[in-house]
């Protein structure tokens, strides 16, 4: 079982190559020129060591965030409904680029999201994956898991300046496709590429202890209608410069957005609370 935030992934994809580098360097999903207020350019993603986690309180609540993100299913198992961690999605446990790293959040929040339709804290955005991503409850302010996830992401922050984004935030945007995304050629494509990690009918892999080894892409235990990673483009964004592990920027941003188009359109739980997202009216076409 994994319980600390660095190994897994590198042992299992050796080789990840860096990904193509391309122009926009803050996601769309996150930070749109209409709405975002940050006046400074963006930082370098630079993870503090491991070691600079203080003894005491402080470090045992940093060291339970990081518990959390890393596996979820044990350390905050009251508040999530499906079988991922945070760290599914939020690779490294949320110091990778491109994968929604988690480092600089803390002086970024609060901030306006355009599915909220207002500003939002880090704490709301942190419970909006929770019931979504997660497919679960959301924290109660003031638990000491709440707690815990702050002062990890706080430690994660440090050095980078209020108001800063690091380089990285969010999804590397792609282009929209040239030829509408297409289920079909997707499915073909998750066959030949995915499937041998996340299944053939997208249920993952689940090893000791009834973790998953590789996590689902639907079903009851993945994530629901009302996840970012429902939605093809940001789905897209995540596989094109993340998947297939150890094997990242092999596909093109066409095939990425056919294997999006495939897997976000399986079944998988329903939002209830959808109806009540992009309250003014700016909602995104690919929004389930
Ligand atoms: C299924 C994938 C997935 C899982 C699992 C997941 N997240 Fe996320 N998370 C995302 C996506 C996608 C975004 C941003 C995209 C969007 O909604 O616009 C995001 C965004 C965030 C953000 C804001 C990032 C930013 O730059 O503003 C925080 C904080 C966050 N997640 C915390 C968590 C925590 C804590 C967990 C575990 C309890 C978690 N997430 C689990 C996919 C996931
Ligand atoms: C070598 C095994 C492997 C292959 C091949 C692979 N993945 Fe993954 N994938 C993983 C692992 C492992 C994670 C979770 C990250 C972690 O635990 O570090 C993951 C996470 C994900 C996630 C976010 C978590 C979730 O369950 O929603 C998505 C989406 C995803 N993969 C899509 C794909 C797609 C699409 C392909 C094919 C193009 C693919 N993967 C190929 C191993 C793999």
């Amino acid at each position: 079982m994994r319980e600390t935030a660095t190994s897994a992934t590198d042992s299992r994809a050796p080789s990840i190559r860096h990904v193509r580098r391309r122009s926009a360097l803050i996601s769309l999903a996150l930070c749109c020129a209409s709405t975002c207020a940050l006046a400074t350019p963006p930082v370098p993603l630079v993870a503090p060591p491991a070691s600079s986690i203080p003894a005491g309180p402080l470090g045992a609540a940093i060291n339970l965030g990081q518990s959390i993100v890393v596996n979820s299913q044990r350390f905050a198992k009251a508040y999530v409904g499906n079988g991922l961690n945070c760290a599914s999605c939020h690779l490294d446990a949320g110091r990778t680029p491109y994968a929604a790293p988690l480092v600089g959040l803390t002086g970024v929040f609060p901030e306006y999201r355009s599915r909220r339709g207002g500003v939002e804290s880090l704490e709301q955005r942190i419970n909006d994956c929770f019931v979504r991503s997660m497919n679960g409850r959301a924290l109660p302010t003031g638990s000491a898991e709440m707690i815990g996830v702050l002062a990890y992401i706080a430690w994660l922050s440090q050095g980078v300046p209020v108001g800063t984004e690091v380089i990285g935030r969010g999804f590397r945007e792609l282009a929209p496709p040239a030829q509408r995304p297409d289920q079909a050629r997707g499915k073909t494509l998750y066959v030949q590429k995915c499937a041998v990690c996340h299944g053939a009918t997208g249920q993952g892999l689940v090893g000791a202890a009834n973790a998953f080894v590789f996590p689902p892409l639907w079903g009851a235990r993945s994530f629901n209608t009302g996840a970012g990673m429902a939605r093809v483009s940001i789905a897209a964004a995540f596989v094109q410069a993340k998947m297939p592990l150890g094997n990242a920027g092999t596909l093109t941003d066409q095939e990425a957005h056919d294997i999006a188009a495939y897997f976000t359109a399986q079944p998988r739980p329903r939002f209830a609370g959808a109806a009540g997202d992009w309250p003014k009216g700016e909602r995104p076409a690919d929004a389930r």
